[in-house]
């Protein structure tokens, strides 16, 4: 169902946003299946709920990968969320970071952002035809600002370079595919799980009706996030449930 991706890579200096840079080669109909691009630079990255994208030039891997889809029926789809946050987590792992999702796909070294993914999806009728899947990692960059944010340099104190970490993640996510291939979503789940922040512990979350602690319960096929909230099992969605963090991203 999930190919293999890193035929190609393309290397640009700058863009507005890898994302929108393969959407319009998408629509010129230039770009193939496996196709990576990747940029020094973005002048306008974008991130999950309208959020801007915030990067500083030539530090960090910022890239966005172009991939069809067989036979992917769109009630599926959040399995290629989950296979794309768990090669971020082993990718990592080579490093020896211990990283955490936070659900949806964020990624997480010790409730500091490491990592950021936006997949935006080509859908016809009930099928996914194509995705493109953008990732942000902090690789080199020691600075943030105000972001409650981390980079893999500041974790090992280490510089590396853009170009092994891209072939690093590529294999990794070539690798979580073949797992997927050869045990199914129910392996791909199981592994998710195990690396999702709140699961195995209660954490500070903020829904409509205030804060509260409470651990996940389990996501659904659908990537709802379900837990107990006064003795009942409730369902959320991304925009009606925040986790609280020292400084919220
Ligand atoms: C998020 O955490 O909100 C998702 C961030 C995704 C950022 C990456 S950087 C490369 C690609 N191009 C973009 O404009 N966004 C994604």
């Amino acid at each position: 169902m999930f190919k293999e991706i890193g035929q190609k890579i393309i290397q640009l200096a700058s863009v507005d946003s890898t994302n929108n840079y393969v959407a319009s080669m998408l629509k010129q109909g230039k770009i193939e299946h496996g196709t990576v691009i990747l940029a020094d630079e973005q002048s306008a990255g974008r991130g999950q709920r309208e959020a801007k994208w915030q990067s500083r030039a030539g530090e960090n891997l910022l890239m966005s990968i172009f991939t069809t889809h067989d036979n992917l029926s769109v009630n599926q789809q959040f399995v290629l969320s989950q296979i794309v946050a768990l090669s971020i987590i082993h990718l990592l792992n080579k490093y020896k970071i211990d990283a955490q999702i936070k659900w949806p796909n964020d990624i997480l070294v010790n409730e500091q952002k490491i990592a950021g993914i936006l997949i935006e999806n080509q859908i016809n009728l009930h099928y996914v035809k194509s995705s493109i899947l953008g990732i942000g990692l902090n690789v080199n960059q020691k600075v943030f600002d105000n972001l409650n944010a981390t980079s893999i340099q500041q974790k090992t104190e280490q510089f590396y370079s853009i170009h092994d970490v891209l072939m690093s993640w590529i294999s990794s996510y070539n690798q979580i595919l073949s797992i997927h291939q050869s045990m199914g979503k129910e392996k791909i789940n199981e592994l998710y799980l195990a690396n999702l922040y709140g699961y195995q512990e209660k954490v500070d979350v903020e829904d409509e009706n205030g804060k509260f602690q409470q651990k996940i319960d389990h996501i659904d096929e659908q990537g709802n996030l379900w837990l107990m909230r006064n003795n009942e099992l409730k369902k959320y969605d991304l925009k009606e449930i925040k986790f609280l963090f020292r400084n919220t991203f």
